[in-house]
């Protein structure tokens, strides 16, 4: 298939763009570049031998968007873009509305033009909101964002299962993530934060590599085995070949389907910390505080419908991930640079 993926300089779309090569597909990327870099795609290209096609552009751009479906022929697109950091989100709401849901109704109003009519979309486990029970089933009613990032992947998840509605010929798979870390096995493309990152993963490397000088913890007082925050982290590699897989799925079937990609397993903050530092052989220094706004206590997926429909499942364990995510750091102490 030839497939197109939106936002595709990004952490979890560079790792699915290895993965579509890997099986044979080709990818063409859209990418604005606002939170990317175009390295990454010149690092997928040295990792898989294989050639790309990308365009800078913004999914917003009409025109541009037009200019890349009469050019190509789809077969499928995955949709990535978006703004997705929780704490902007909430201090620029009107630019994460107006940037997340324009991007998705140009996109879907370019491919229904140009006859184009499966999307995978980049959903978010945010959207279950404050779970009453776990593990997290996909038909599980949402109760409600604590955010606007939350809310754009929502109200976007409502108008593409709206397209499905008014036509049944489409199909859509909204992918629901739990929490993606780790990097590529070869230490050349992983998770690039802007600044002092938000998530715990990426600021534990931080620290490990000396650039930040201890982990806050963000509260031991929850209902948990050791009162800190669990969560379900998952291999970005087993969640980039979850979009294969959803793009095989797309193939063949018609209608919408919400699938969450997650092991199945929740950690705790204090079980990535101590997994870290055995697997790395370094010290992690951590100070407990506060609990962080917005913070659940714990959330993890029941994965058993991307097996049955997808026949995906997660295979990389916590020490992978954690050796994988020391490996990028450690090779790209300044990610991909300037
Ligand atoms: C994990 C656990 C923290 C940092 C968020 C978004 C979600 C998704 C992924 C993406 C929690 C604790 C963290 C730190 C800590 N969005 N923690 N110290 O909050 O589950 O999900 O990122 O684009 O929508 O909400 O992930 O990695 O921030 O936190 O103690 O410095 O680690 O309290 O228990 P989260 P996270």
């Amino acid at each position: 298939m030839n497939i197109l993926l939106t936002g595709g300089a990004g952490f979890i779309a560079t790792h699915t763009c290895v993965e579509l090569l890997a099986a044979g597909h080709s990818a063409v990327i859209v990418d604005n570049f606002v939170n990317s870099k175009p390295e990454a795609l010149r690092r997928v290209e040295e990792i898989t031998g294989k050639k790309l096609v990308c365009y800078e552009a913004d999914v917003c751009d009409r025109a541009a968007m037009e200019r890349i479906f009469t050019e190509n022929r789809f077969d499928a697109v995955i949709h990535f873009a978006g703004l997705k950091a929780v704490g902007e989100s909430v201090a620029q709401p009107l630019r994460y509305y107006r940037n997340n849901l324009d991007a998705t109704l140009t996109l879907c109003e370019t491919m229904a033009a140009h006859g184009v009519k499966r999307l995978v979309f980049s959903s978010s486990a945010t959207v279950y909101g404050v779970p009453d029970e776990v593990p997290l089933r996909e038909d599980m009613f949402c109760k409600g964002c604590t955010n606007p990032y939350g809310w754009t992947k929502y109200m976007i998840e409502k108008i593409l299962q709206g397209v499905v509605t008014a036509d049944p010929s489409w199909t859509v798979v909204l992918l629901r993530y739990f929490n993606p870390i780790g990097a590529h096995e070869s230490g050349r493309i992983g998770e690039n934060p802007n600044g002092i990152p938000n998530n715990l993963m990426p600021y534990i490397t931080q620290v490990a590599a000396g650039k930040l000088d201890h982990l806050n913890v963000f509260g031991d007082d929850y209902d948990t085995p050791d009162g800190t925050g669990v969560r379900d982290y998952i291999h970005v590699t087993d969640l980039a070949r979850g979009h294969v897989d959803a793009c095989a799925y797309a193939a063949s079937h018609t209608g919408c389907e919400i699938i969450n990609l997650g092991t199945g397993t929740g950690y705790s903050v204090l079980d990535i910390v101590k997994a870290f530092e055995r697997v790395n052989g370094v010290k992690i220094p951590y100070v407990i505080g506060p609990r962080r706004p917005g913070d659940i206590a714990a959330c993890w997926a029941d994965p058993s419908k991307a097996r049955a429909l997808l026949g995906w499942e997660a295979k990389k364990t916590l020490d992978d991930m954690c050796r994988d995510a020391w490996r990028w750091q450690r090779m790209n102490p300044d990610g991909y640079g300037a």
